[in-house]
């Protein structure tokens, strides 16, 4: 495992530019918690790299999967405590890359699903680097499936909708079209302003007994699942003392739980 020093002396070197060498960082996508969830092409690219750097969300488990002697860094946010800037992070990339290291980036879910990975591929092409992404299972449909809830089903839901609860920007989500939609609404990193979310969509007219699920630390052993109406999710949810990371679903697909997956407790996790 990486030791703290590790990380620090690697972030104290500065980046030198030099010319493009073999060097590749892999955008990889970790899935959502289970290791089973991982890819077979992640957890090849994971055993071969030089360096792997991950982030807060990915499951310890899929980090024991690291070689020992891979170089390991811990460059997981937390979003009151941002341990390592991303522009560090690039500038990180960037510099092992160059070095000619194969360099895995390992993200929770899926690496280009609120995941950043966009724009740290944009980063490395602009630099010159080669990038491949290797794509991951996402929280926003594999956690509602782990607690027995499809995001869409022929008779209850035709689109489903993947929104951010944490709105950096302040304004960009458009509630009164939300509010609308009839399909599945999925909301991750929602947790904090959960009730303040919830009002929104029943201030611009959906229904407030609309079905809502929450659940958190899905697909782990520590998964968290809360169901209710946009009434009462908020309330039930702060009750169950339910904490980040969470995925709340909102719609008729979460009726579905209680068929495909009656016991509360009851999840499909393998670990
Ligand atoms: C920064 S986003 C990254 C999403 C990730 N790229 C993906 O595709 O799942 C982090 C959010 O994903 C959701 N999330 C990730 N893993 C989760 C899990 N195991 N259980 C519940 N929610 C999870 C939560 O909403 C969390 O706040």
């Amino acid at each position: 495992m990486q030791k703290p020093s590790q990380l620090a002396s690697a972030l104290s070197r500065p980046v030198t530019p030099t010319r493009r060498s073999k060097g590749k960082v892999f955008l990889v996508g970790a899935g959502p918690g289970d290791p089973d969830l991982l890819t077979r092409k992640a957890e090849r690219v994971i055993k071969d790299a030089n360096v792997v750097l991950y982030d807060k969300l990915v499951d310890d488990r899929i980090v024991a999967l690291v070689p020992h002697g891979t170089e390991l860094l811990d460059v997981g946010k937390d979003p009151d405590r941002h341990k390592v800037p991303q522009h560090k992070i690039n500038e990180l990339l960037v510099r092992y890359a160059r070095q000619g290291k194969a360099v895995v980036r390992l993200k929770g879910g899926d690496p280009f699903v609120f995941g950043r990975g966009g724009e740290e591929a944009e980063e490395l092409m602009r630099h010159g680097v080669d990038v491949e992404v290797v794509p991951g299972i996402s929280s926003a449909v594999a956690v509602p499936a782990y607690a027995g809830i499809p995001v869409t089903h022929r008779d209850y839901a035709s689109s489903v909708t993947i929104i951010t609860g944490h709105e950096a920007a302040g304004n960009r989500l458009q509630w009164e079209v939300l509010a609308q939609l009839d399909g599945t609404l999925v909301v991750l990193m929602g947790v904090g302003t959960l009730a303040e979310n919830v009002s929104n969509l029943v201030a611009r007219g959906k229904d407030a007994q609309t079905p809502a699920a929450i659940i958190a630390q899905g697909t782990t052993p520590r998964q968290k699942v809360v169901v209710g109406t946009l009434s009462d999710i908020a309330r039930k949810a702060k009750e169950a003392d339910l904490k980040a990371p969470a995925v709340l679903i909102i719609g008729d697909v979460v009726k579905l739980k209680h068929i495909l997956q009656p016991d509360e407790d009851a999840s499909n996790h393998s670990a």
